[in-house]
C-alpha cells in the first residue's frame, strides 16, 4: 500500500504563539509588551486574572508577570493564577512579579528595611540563562520596597544587589525566572538584551513579528472577515487611517472604496498629497469630496471654540454619509483603531469587533451599522507606522504629527474666514518647512502655527502696519496627556520668525508660546 504523506503543518503565525504580559498593576506592564515586540515576538496584555486554561488556550511562547506598585502581601493585591506555573510555560517575573512567584512558589518576600529607587548596581552570574554574554557587572533600575529573602523552592539565586541579595533567580527545570530589577526601561542598559535572552534562549521564540509578517497575516484576516463584500473607509490624511485603507486595499482590491473628506482645514498641499499617493499611486479607488466652501458657509459667524468643534463634526458626518449613500449598500467600515484603544477600553485584541461605529476615531456616525475592519487593532502606533513604511506609504505620511480633526479650524481663534485660513496656512507651511530642515520634525509631538483673533501696529519699510501675529506652537510628549513646549533653538525661531512676517503680508509679528499641558492644552481651542 502506497505510503500516506502528511501535509507539513504551517508554522503558526506570530500572533498565534503570543507571549502573555500579565499586567500586574505596573505602569510598566504596557513597556514590557512593546519592549517584547522590539525583539520581534509578538505579546499581548492581558489582566493579571487570567485563568490557568484561558491563558493555555492562547497557546503563549511565554509569560511574564509585570511589575506594580503592591506589596504581594496586602489585602485585595494582585495575586495571579497558580496553575500557571504549571503549565510548562517560560514565565519571567519582573519586579512585583518576581515576588509574587518567590511568595507563591515557596520563597518569602518581606520588607527588609532598606529599599531600591533609581539605577543600582547589580552583580549577575554570566552563566545564568538571562545574563548570558553579559558579564558580571550590570546596572539595575530598581523600584520596590520589599525584598525577595528566599527564591522559590528549587530556584538558584542568580544576581545580587547591594540591598537586594536576590535580585534574580532561575529554575531552568520548571522554567521560572525572576528579575527583581526593570529590564524593560532604558535605564537598565542591557535590559533589552536580558528580555531577549528569556525570549529566544529561555523560550525558543523566533523573531519573527516583523512588519513584513503583520501584513501578511492582516491580509489573510480581511479576506477572511470581508469575503467578496465591498469595503468603506474614511480617509483622513493622518497615518492610521492611511495604512488601514492600505492594508485592506492589498487584501481585497477594489472591493475597496475611500471617502477622503477635504473640509479644507488641511496644512498646505496636505489634500493633493492624499489624493496623489492614494488614487495616482496606489490606485485606491478613492472619493475626494472638497468641501472647503460648504464648511465655511457652516462655519459662518461660529467663533466659540466647542461650537467651531461641533459644527465641523456634525458637518463632516453629513458630508460623509451622503457620500456613502451614494455609493450604495456597504456593509463592512474601516476603523483605525489602535491596541492603545483596545487596551484603554479593557478590551480583548483577540476578539473581532462587530459592534456599531462608535465616534471616535474618524468623527464617524455613530448609528451606522456596520462590521467594523480594524486592521491595526493588534498594533501600537510605532508599529502602524513600521507597518506603513513597508508598503510604501511616503515618509511624510508615515510620520505626521498628530493632527486634530477640525484642522486649522481651530488654529484659528475666533471665526474662520478664508482669508484667515490663508493667512494661517501659509505661515503654518513655512514653519513646517523650517522645523523640517533643522531635523526636529520627528523629535516634536506636534509643531504648528496658531493664528489669534488680534491685531497689533507694526512697522515694515516706512510704513506703519496693523496686521495679525502668529503664534508658534512646538512640543515634546509622549502622549499628549501631559506636554512640554519644546526648546527650539534661538536661531531656528529667528529664521522661522523673519520668514513669516517677510512672505505673509498680513502678519507682522511673532510670538512663541511657552506654556506646557497642564495648565495649558496643547492646541489653542
Ligand atoms: P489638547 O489640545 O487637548 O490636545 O492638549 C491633545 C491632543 O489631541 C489632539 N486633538 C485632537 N485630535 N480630533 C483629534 O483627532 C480632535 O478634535 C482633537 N482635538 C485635539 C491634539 O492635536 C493633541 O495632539
Amino acid at each position: 500500500m502506497a505510503e500516506v504523506l502528511r501535509f507539513p503543518e504551517p508554522e503558526p503565525s506570530p500572533e498565534e504563539r503570543p507571549v502573555l504580559v500579565l499586567d500586574c498593576g505596573g505602569q510598566y506592564a504596557q513597556l514590557i509588551a512593546r519592549r517584547v515586540r522590539e525583539a520581534r515576538v509578538y505579546s499581548e496584555l492581558v489582566p493579571h486574572s487570567i485563568s490557568a486554561a484561558e491563558a493555555r488556550a492562547r497557546r503563549p511562547r511565554a509569560i511574564v508577570l509585570s511589575g506594580g506598585p503592591a506589596s504581594v502581601y496586602a489585602a485585595g493585591a494582585p495575586r495571579v493564577d497558580q496553575g500557571l506555573f504549571d503549565l510548562g510555560v517560560p514565565t519571567l517575573g519582573i519586579c512585583y512579579g518576581m515576588q509574587l512567584m518567590a511568595q507563591e512558589l515557596g520563597g518569602t518576600v518581606e520588607r527588609t528595611g532598606v529599599s531600591e529607587f533609581g539605577k543600582t548596581d547589580v552583580r549577575a552570574e554570566p552563566e545564568s540563562a538571562l545574563f548570558a554574554g553579559l558579564g558580571a557587572e550590570q546596572t539595575g533600575w530598581m523600584s520596590h520596597r520589599d525584598s525577595v529573602t528566599a527564591p522559590p523552592a528549587g530556584a538558584r539565586v542568580t544576581a545580587g544587589s547591594p540591598a537586594a541579595p536576590i535580585a534574580a533567580f532561575e529554575d531552568p527545570e520548571r522554567g521560572l525566572y525572576g528579575v527583581q530589577f526593570h529590564p524593560e526601561v532604558v535605564h537598565t542598559p542591557h535590559g533589552q538584551e536580558v528580555l531577549k535572552n528569556f525570549l529566544y534562549g529561555v523560550a525558543d521564540a523566533p523573531p519573527t513579528w516583523t512588519a513584513a509578517a503583520v501584513i501578511e497575516e492582516q491580509v489573510e484576516r480581511i479576506r477572511s472577515q470581508v469575503g467578496s463584500d465591498r469595503v468603506l473607509c474614511a480617509l483622513s490624511g493622518g497615518v492610521d487611517s492611511a495604512v488601514a485603507a492600505l492594508l485592506v486595499h492589498k487584501a481585497v482590491g477594489d472591493q475597496l472604496v475611500c471617502v477622503f473628506v477635504d473640509h479644507g482645514f488641511l496644512r498646505k498641499d496636505e489634500a493633493a498629497q492624499v489624493v496623489e499617493t492614494f488614487e495616482g499611486h496606489f490606485h485606491v479607488p478613492l472619493v475626494h469630496v472638497s468641501a472647503e466652501e460648504r464648511f465655511l458657509e457652516r462655519l459662518d459667524g461660529v467663533a466659540d471654540p466647542e461650537e467651531k468643534r461641533k459644527a465641523v463634526g456634525e458637518e463632516f458626518i453629513r458630508v460623509f454619509e451622503e457620500e456613502s449613500k451614494r455609493l450604495g449598500e456597504i456593509r463592512h467600515l474601516v476603523q483605525g483603531t489602535l491596541y492603545s484603544d483596545v487596551i484603554e477600553s479593557g478590551g480583548d485584541a483577540s476578539v473581532a469587533a462587530t459592534i456599531k461605529s462608535h465616534h471616535n476615531v474618524g468623527g464617524l456616525p455613530e448609528d451606522m451599522e456596520m462590521e467594523l475592519v480594524e486592521p491595526l487593532r493588534l498594533l501600537f502606533k510605532d508599529e502602524v507606522r513600521r507597518v506603513g513604511e513597508e508598503l510604501g506609504l511616503p515618509e511624510r505620511m508615515v510620520w505626521r504629527q498628530p493632527f486634530p480633526g477640525p484642522g486649522l479650524a481651530i488654529r484659528i481663534i475666533g471665526e474662520v474666514t478664508r482669508e484667515r485660513l490663508e493667512i494661517l496656512r501659509e505661515a503654518d507651511a513655512i514653519l513646517q518647512e523650517e522645523i523640517r530642515r533643522a531635523g526636529l520634525y520627528r523629535e516634536l509631538w506636534q509643531s504648528f502655527a496658531v493664528l489669534p483673533a488680534i491685531r497689533s501696529v507694526g512697522v515694515q519699510g516706512d510704513e506703519r502696519t496693523y496686521g495679525y501675529p502668529v503664534v508658534v506652537r512646538a512640543v515634546t510628549s509622549d502622549d499628549a496627556m501631559t506636554a512640554d513646549w519644546a526648546r527650539l533653538p534661538y536661531d531656528l525661531l529667528e529664521t522661522i520668525s523673519s520668514r513669516i512676517v517677510n512672505e505673509v503680508p498680513a502678519v507682522n509679528r511673532v510670538v512663541l508660546d511657552i506654556t506646557s499641558k497642564p495648565p495649558s492644552t496643547i492646541e489653542w481651542e
